[in-house]
C-alpha cells in the first residue's frame, strides 16, 4: 500500500496523476468552471465536459477545445463509439495540448444512448476496446476509460470483469469507476446519479482482481478524509458533484493528498484572481454570469455566504457594473 501522502511515480513523467480529479460535468465544468478550479489545487487532474466525436468532427472544433493553458493538467472526455471518429477526436484532442483522453462509458441519457454512447456501451465491450485501440493507435497521450459497475440487464461482476478485461487487452490501463450501475431505461440521468445504491465494494473487488490497473472511484465522495480513505484501497479519487456545490474543498487538495507545502488559498484571494480573467471575458463581450455562476459554491458555510451568492446570482442581472459587484461580493470573503 503506498503512504497516504505520497503520490505515485510509477508512471511515465507526461502521465498526469489522477490521485485526485474533478469529474466531467456537462454544463459545468466548461472552461470558466476549470480555470476557477485550477486557482484552488494545482494538482487534481480537471476534465472538460463531454464533447461528442459528432460535434467535434463537424461542429465547432476550436470552440470545443479552447482552454486555457493554465488549466493543465486538463482531459478531454469524448462521447462516441466509432472507432475512426473517436481516433480523429483524440488527435484533435492531442494537438490541442489535453493530457489525458478519456471516454465516456457512464452516461445514461436516452439522447446519446440512442447514438451509443455513453453507458449503453458497457453491453458492448468489444466495440469500446475496438473505440480504445483506435484512439491508442491515433495519439500518444494517455487514452482512459470512465464507466460505471454495470447496466440493467449486465450487472453482474463477471459482466463487469469482462467489461474491464476486454478493454484492458485493447491498452487502457486507467479506469475511472462510477460505482453504482445505470438503469437506461426509466431513470433520468439525475435520478442515474441517485437511485441505484453505491457500491465501493464492487469498485474495490476489481481493484483486487485487476492490480495492474489503476483504478479510480467516483461517486458520492464529499471529504478530503473519504478521499484519504479511499486512497487506501485505490488509486485515485474523482469528484463531481461535491467538487462544484463547495469547490472550496479543492484548496486543501494539494496539501492533503499531494504532501505539498505551499500555503492554502483564501477564498478571497481566488475570487481576485479571477477579476482579470472576468475583465478580459467582458472585453470579448461575454457575459460576467458565464464565469461567475461557477464560483457560487465558494459562499458555503460562513455568515453572510447568502449574500455572496445572491450577490452573484441575482443583483448581477440588474446591475451595470459588474466589476464593481465582484469586488463588493470578494469582501464578503475576506476572513472566511
Ligand atoms: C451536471 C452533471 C453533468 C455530468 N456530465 C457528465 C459528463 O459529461 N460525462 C460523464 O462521464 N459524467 C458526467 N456526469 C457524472 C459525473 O462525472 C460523476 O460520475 C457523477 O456525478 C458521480 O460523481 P459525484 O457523486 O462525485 O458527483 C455529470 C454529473 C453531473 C452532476
Amino acid at each position: 500500500m503506498l503512504p497516504i501522502t505520497e503520490p505515485r511515480t510509477d508512471r511515465l513523467p507526461s502521465e498526469p496523476s489522477r490521485r485526485f480529479s474533478v469529474a466531467p460535468m456537462m454544463d459545468w465544468t466548461d472552461r470558466h468552471c476549470r480555470f476557477f478550479l485550477r486557482l484552488l489545487s494545482k494538482n487534481a487532474l480537471l476534465y472538460t465536459e463531454m464533447v461528442t466525436t459528432g460535434a467535434l468532427l463537424h461542429g465547432d472544433t476550436e470552440r470545443f477545445l479552447r482552454h486555457d493553458e493554465t488549466e493543465h493538467p486538463l482531459a478531454l472526455q469524448l462521447g462516441g463509439s466509432n472507432p475512426a471518429d473517436l481516433a480523429a477526436s483524440a488527435r484533435l484532442a492531442q494537438a490541442a495540448g489535453y493530457d489525458e483522453v478519456n471516454l465516456n462509458v457512464g452516461c445514461p441519457s436516452d439522447r446519446v444512448q440512442n447514438k451509443m454512447i455513453g453507458a449503453v456501451l458497457m453491453g458492448h465491450p468489444q466495440l469500446v476496446a475496438d473505440c480504445v485501440k483506435a484512439m491508442r493507435d491515433a495519439v500518444t497521450i494517455p487514452v482512459t476509460v470512465k464507466h460505471r459497475i454495470g447496466i440493467n440487464g449486465r450487472d453482474s461482476y463477471e459482466q463487469l470483469c469482462e467489461f474491464v478485461g476486454t478493454v484492458r487487452d485493447a491498452g487502457c490501463t486507467s479506469f475511472t469507476v462510477h460505482a453504482r450501475i445505470a438503469i437506461l431505461e426509466g431513470l433520468s440521468p439525475k435520478e442515474n446519479r441517485d437511485i441505484p445504491p453505491l457500491r465501493y465494494d464492487i469498485a474495490a473487488q476489481l481493484k483486487q482482481d485487476f492490480p495492474e490497473l489503476e483504478i479510480i472511484l467516483n461517486g458520492g465522495i464529499k471529504t478530503l478524509e473519504q478521499c484519504q480513505e479511499h486512497l487506501n484501497t485505490f488509486d485515485g479519487v474523482m469528484l463531481g458533484r461535491e467538487a462544484y456545490h463547495n469547490p472550496y474543498l479543492l484548496a486543501g487538495v494539494d496539501r492533503e493528498l499531494f504532501g505539498s507545502d505551499a500555503p492554502q488559498i483564501t477564498r478571497a484571494e481566488a475570487l481576485r484572481l479571477m477579476r482579470p480573467y472576468v475583465e478580459a471575458h467582458l472585453r470579448e463581450g461575454g457575459s460576467m454570469h458565464h464565469i461567475t455562476r461557477h464560483v457560487l459554491g465558494l459562499g458555503t458555510g460562513f455568515p453572510g455566504a447568502r449574500k455572496f451568492r445572491q450577490m452573484l446570482s441575482v443583483d448581477i442581472h440588474k446591475t451595470d457594473d459588474p466589476l464593481g459587484l465582484l469586488d463588493r461580493a470578494g469582501e464578503l470573503l475576506e476572513g472566511r
